[in-house]
């Protein structure tokens, strides 16, 4: 049996990180993956360019049953600082849109990062073998894995959730947190398209019509664009607000965004001859004003309308009801809401508060960032904590 002084379940973002920075400090550090090669999920993020952080990442960009956890990760370990990393690699970046960050070349480029920081510390890393036991008995985790044991004071869950299985993604972390009594909040599939049925399976003929909006799910609201596809909704928006969502709950969407309320009773007194479809077509892709035309069955011109049905329509516009019938689940889901609670671990150290040497990091732990960069940082952050604690 090998002794090591951690062992880092999940050779990802979060647990790469985690291994490199307790590296560097001296601890012997030994990373597990079932994978055969590491980092799998950045090789394909952000279009494989790696949307690798935010520069507008604030605590509450995160969903999690106690939205306060996050912030002293993400204060000790901030974009600065995994930005000043990319740049020490020569990675070249560029700023894409609202603070999302990405390299200019290959998401490629910071697995590589993360192998060379881990190697500078000496980590080792151990691939394609699956992990067949885990047991804890006289202050050291034993875990086993092909057909070598290791063992060590510190085991750090870093397996991530189950969003996108055919990449090797499983609900590991949560049957183990659950061995050692560690409580899950309830995984949902997050920034997922959304699946329309019944009466608005019309939307569907829509498919491949994209707009700006301002989709709304509770208190939630993204202005950013909605995409109509054969399955129902998706797009920046609705999986921005997918992670807010519940069964059950209507979303909204603003057509229109940004109109002073009003608007359409001030076009009858400007241009009292036009239509509503005239106006639609005007503003929004042409086969959704036909849809949205249609239902709103405003027929004559705008002078023909009363300002009561006009400020109904404005109204209807502005919070178009769409009633999701479900989400199109972990297979197309980039991330988890849920995950080991966050009541169990120290926000300092990510340690478990009753089960000593036990860590938690990345989307394994009920932290869950927006889109646009905001997963990682957390995976960083959460990943320096624990290495800087083991
Ligand atoms: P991660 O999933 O990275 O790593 C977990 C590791 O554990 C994997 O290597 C896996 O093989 C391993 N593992 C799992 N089960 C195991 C088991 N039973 N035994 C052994 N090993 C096991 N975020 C962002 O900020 N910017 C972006 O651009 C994107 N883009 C994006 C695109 C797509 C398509 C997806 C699916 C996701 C994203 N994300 C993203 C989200 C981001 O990828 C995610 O939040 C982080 O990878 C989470 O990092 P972790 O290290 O926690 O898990």
């Amino acid at each position: 049996m090998a002794d090591y002084d951690a062992i880092v379940l999940g050779a990802g973002a979060a647990g790469l990180m985690c291994a490199g920075v307790a590296g560097q400090r001296g601890k012997r550090v030994l990373v597990i993956d079932h994978a055969d090669r590491p980092g799998k999920k950045i090789l394909i993020s952000g279009g494989g360019r790696c949307n690798f952080t935010n520069t507008g990442t604030v605590p509450d960009r995160f969903i999690s049953a106690n939205p306060h956890f996050a912030r002293s990760a993400l204060a000790r370990y901030t974009p600065a600082d995994f930005t000043e990393l990319v740049e020490a690699y020569g990675i070249a970046w560029h700023e894409k849109t609202l603070g999302q960050l990405f390299c200019d070349g290959s998401a490629r480029q910071i697995v590589d990062l993360l192998m060379a920081e881990g190697a500078k510390g000496g980590v080792e890393v151990a691939l394609g073998e699956p992990i067949t036991a885990v047991d804890h008995a006289d202050g050291r985790y034993r875990v086993t894995f092909g057909d070598r044991t290791a063992s060590a004071p510190a085991l750090v869950i870093a397996t991530g959730g189950p969003s996108i299985p055919k990449m090797g993604a499983t609900g590991f972390a949560y049957d183990l947190a659950r061995r050692f009594g560690l409580r899950v909040v309830e995984p949902r599939p997050a920034l997922v398209p959304l699946t329309l049925g019944g009466d608005e399976v019309l939307f569907r003929e829509l498919s491949g019509v994209a707009t700006e909006v301002v989709a709304i799910a509770g208190k939630a609201a993204f202005r950013e664009a909605a995409l109509f596809t054969h399955h129902g909704l998706s797009g920046p928006a609705i999986l921005q607000v997918s992670s807010y969502w519940r069964h059950g709950q209507p979303i909204a969407i603003d057509f229109l965004p940004g109109r002073t309320p009003g608007w359409l009773k001030q076009l009858k007194r400007d241009t009292p001859r036009t239509t509503v479809a005239r106006t639609l077509t005007a503003a929004l892709p042409e086969r959704l004003a036909a849809v949205l035309g249609e239902r709103l069955a405003l027929s004559g011109t705008l002078a023909d309308l009363t300002d009561a049905r006009l400020a109904a329509a404005e109204a209807r516009l502005s919070h178009w009801a769409f009633h999701p019938n479900g989400t199109q689940g972990f297979a197309k889901a980039e991330v988890t809401v849920g995950g080991i609670s966050t009541a169990e671990l120290s926000s300092k150290t990510m340690e478990g508060r009753r089960v000593p040497g036990l860590y938690a990091i990345g989307e394994a732990v009920d932290v869950t960032g927006w889109l646009g960069g905001y997963n990682f940082q957390w995976a960083w952050a959460s990943g320096f904590a624990a290495g800087e604690a083991i």
